[in-house]
């Protein structure tokens, strides 16, 4: 597997994605790919560094479109093939490509869409997620005004989809969130393996 960095791909991170909702969303994911990563033996740094640009053509191409237009972007940034290609199988519900099948693919896509409810369960309290719990988080899936915002399906499709347990797929979305709370919370992504 060839590398990323972390600094570089904050450098991508960045010339593509502004908006402090992403921004949060990108590092939760990123920091909850390699709590995922350490538990299954994997390269947490790599998982990391990959996971923070996995939405990195969001704004310029939101919804309907998104992930589409992920190898136009990350292509001239000189990131490797494997990369693009696992990044564009996570909107694979959206667009015709192969659905995710390596390890990496499935956690992306098993965690992804917890980690916004995390974020979410953690900017509810006020230590901004330091001590937020997996309970916590589960709970609010059910909370109807988040489900009426959300679609809590969705969560439960993705998890189930990857046979990962939801309690092991919400833990690796709230440790990451409980480790860097505050930088979640003010847009810092200075994070380094
Ligand atoms: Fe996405
Ligand atoms: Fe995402």
């Amino acid at each position: 597997m060839a590398a990323l960095s972390y600094p570089r791909a904050q450098e991508i991170l960045h010339a593509h994605l502004h908006t402090k909702k992403m921004l949060r969303h990108s590092f939760s994911v990123a920091v909850a790919m390699a709590e995922a990563a350490k538990d299954l033996g994997e390269d947490a740094a790599l998982w990391e560094a990959v996971s923070l640009i996995h939405d990195v053509d969001f704004e310029e191409y939101p919804e309907a479109e998104h992930c589409q237009h992920l190898r136009e972007v990350l292509e001239p940034e000189g990131v490797d093939e494997w990369m693009i290609v696992s990044l564009g199988r996570h909107g694979y519900d959206r667009y015709p490509v192969t659905p995710p099948e390596t390890l990496y693919e499935r956690v992306l896509c098993a965690v992804d869409r917890l980690c916004w409810v995390a974020v979410a369960a953690a900017r509810r309290r006020e230590d901004a997620g330091e001590a937020l719990t997996v309970a916590e988080t589960l709970a609010l899936l059910q909370d109807p005004e988040f489900d009426a915002k959300f679609d809590s399906a969705h969560v439960y499709r993705d998890v189930g989809r990857y046979e990962f347990p939801l309690e092991q797929v919400a833990d690796w979305a709230v440790r990451g969130v409980r480790r860097y709370a505050h930088e979640i919370a003010e847009c810092r992504l200075e994070r380094k393996v």
